[in-house]
C-alpha cells in the first residue's frame, strides 16, 4: 500500500500565478485522481530557492531562475497517489515548452524555457527533499479520499 501514498511536490511559479493557471493546474491533477494533501501561497525567499535549485548552482541559467521565481507568489502544493511523480512529470511536459507536446500543463499554456510556468520533482528522493524543504510537517494532511476505492 505505500505505493499509493508516493508524494510529490508540485509548485506553480510566479507566471503561472499571475497568468491564472492555477485553477487549471490543481484541476487536471484532480481530475486525473491525485490526492492534494499540502497548499499553501507564499514569496519563496532566496535561501529556500536556493537549496531547491543547488543542483543547478553552477548552471547559467542560475541567477536568472531565482530572480524569475523570486518575480511574485508561488502556490506549493503536496500531490499523493500511485505515481504520482512520474505521471506528474509526463503531465507537465518537457522543460521547455517548445519540446512539451499539446495536452500537457507546459505545451498548453506557455512558450518559453525561462517562462515554464510550473515545477514538479523529477524522482522520488528529490520529491522527498523538496517536500520537507517547503512544509513542514504539520502542514501536510492524512486522510481518506471517498474516491480512492474507485481509483485503485
Ligand atoms: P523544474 O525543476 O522547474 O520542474 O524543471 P525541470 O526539472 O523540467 O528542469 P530543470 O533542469 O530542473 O530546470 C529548472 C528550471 O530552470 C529553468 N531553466 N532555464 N534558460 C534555460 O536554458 C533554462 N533551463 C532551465 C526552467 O524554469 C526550469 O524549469
Ligand atoms: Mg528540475
Amino acid at each position: 500500500m505505500a505505493e499509493l501514498k508516493e508524494r510529490t511536490f508540485i509548485a506553480i511559479k510566479p507566471d503561472g500565478v499571475q497568468r491564472a493557471i492555477i485553477g487549471e493546474v490543481i484541476k487536471r491533477f484532480e481530475m486525473k485522481g491525485f490526492k492534494l494533501v499540502g497548499m499553501k501561497m507564499l514569496h519563496a525567499s532566496e535561501d529556500l530557492l536556493m537549496k531547491h535549485y543547488v543542483d543547478l548552482k553552477d548552471r547559467p541559467f542560475f541567477p536568472t531562475l531565482i530572480n524569475y521565481m523570486r518575480s511574485g507568489p508561488v502556490v506549493a502544493m503536496v500531490w499523493e497517489g500511485k505515481g504520482v511523480v512520474k505521471t506528474g512529470r509526463v503531465m507537465l511536459g518537457e522543460t521547455n515548452p517548445a519540446d512539451s507536446k499539446p495536452g500537457t500543463i507546459r505545451g498548453d499554456f506557455c512558450i518559453d524555457v525561462s517562462k515554464n510556468i510550473i515545477h514538479g520533482s523529477d524522482s522520488v528522493e528529490s520529491a522527498n527533499k523538496e517536500i520537507s524543504l517547503w512544509f513542514k510537517d504539520d502542514e501536510l494532511v492524512n486522510y481518506t479520499s471517498c474516491a480512492f476505492s474507485w481509483l485503485y
